[in-house]
This record gives structure tokens, C-alpha cells and sequence, in this order.
């Protein structure tokens, strides 16, 4: 188990589309232990493989003490809406409400290939559509509206790990900082 360097908005990994799971081997069970190390270590409510530099359809949560895991997830949505907090561990200290569908089936794999079913309401349906959409490339901000959107930029341009040069990461150089906006 390791705890590995979260990657920042700005990374091209962030964009990209991840490519679903085909094999469900041992390193596969590593990278979920460490992206399940690595968000407890933030702590973090969750934690998508884009965000360890890892481009496959793997997320990891931790939501009202339970911790878990999904693969290769396909979510049904309820038309309930709900508007709260949210913020990621690829822009630490920014957090803006967010609206997302209440509640969430979310259908898809363990680490050992069974399939599983995950289903959660409030945090934990936020959390489980925040992190599918890490695996699609989409980061919560681009769910803001316009006047939010560009607020956020301006915040994340204003940090001290945005729109700068790139800070020094181990095993994550960074080199497209800002330019990916
Ligand atoms: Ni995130």
C-alpha cells in the first residue's frame, strides 16, 4: 500500500477519458488499495484513477464511514435534484454548491471481477457522480454555472498551485499547468 501524489487540475490526465477495465488482476487490486490509502490519507470523500495519473474506470469513496470501491460504474440517476458543497481533491481548498441528482444506482464491479451494485442518496450519490465523471474527463467545476465557472477559474488562478509555474511533484511534473484552460 502507498500513498501516492494527487494530480491537479491542469494535469491533461484530468481530461482525459478513461478506458474501462478489462483485467482484474493483482495490480489492479493495487491501484485500489492505493487510491483507497491515498483518500483516506487527504482525507478525501473520494478519489478517481485520473487523479493518481491511472486513466481506467476506477474510483474509490469514503462516505459516512463506509469505504469502498467501484469499477467500470454506469450510473441511473433520480430525477430528484439536490444542491450542496462540493469540492475535489485535484483543486484543494475550492468548494462550490454544485447541483447533482439526489439519489444514484450505480451499477458495476469489484476489484475481483463480481459485479456489484452500489446505490446511495445525498453524500453519497455526490460523491459517486463527482468520481464517475473523473473518469470521463469532467471535473465538478465544469457543472457550474457560467458566472460560478468563471469565478472558480479566477479562485484557482489566485491559489497557490494554480495558473503558475508548475510546483515541484514527485512522479507528476505537471508541464501543461495552465494551459490546459
Ligand atoms: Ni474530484
Amino acid at each position: 500500500m502507498a500513498i501516492q501524489p494527487i494530480r491537479l487540475f491542469g494535469d491533461p490526465v484530468l481530461r482525459a477519458t478513461a478506458k474501462p477495465v478489462t483485467v482484474f488482476d493483482k495490480e489492479l487490486r493495487t491501484l485500489v488499495r492505493d487510491l483507497t490509502e491515498t483518500m483516506l490519507d487527504a482525507p478525501g470523500a473520494g478519489l478517481a484513477a485520473p487523479q493518481l495519473g491511472v486513466s481506467l474506470r476506477v474510483f474509490t469513496y469514503h462516505v459516512d464511514g463506509v469505504t469502498g470501491h467501484l469499477i467500470n460504474p454506469d450510473l441511473s440517476l433520480s430525477e430528484d435534484e439536490q444542491e450542496g458543497p462540493e469540492g475535489c481533491l485535484s483543486l484543494p481548498g475550492l468548494r462550490y454548491d454544485t447541483k447533482r441528482a439526489y439519489g444514484v444506482v450505480a451499477k458495476g464491479f469489484n476489484m475481483y471481477g463480481d459485479p456489484v451494485t452500489l446505490e446511495g442518496t445525498q453524500l453519497l450519490a455526490r460523491c459517486i457522480q463527482h468520481e464517475t465523471d473523473h473518469l470521463d474527463g469532467i471535473i465538478f467545476i465544469d457543472r457550474l454555472d457560467r458566472e460560478q465557472r468563471k469565478a472558480a477559474l479566477k479562485a484557482i488562478r489566485d491559489t497557490d498551485w494554480g495558473g503558475g509555474p508548475a510546483p515541484v511533484v514527485k512522479a507528476s511534473p505537471h508541464s501543461t499547468f495552465g494551459a490546459a484552460r
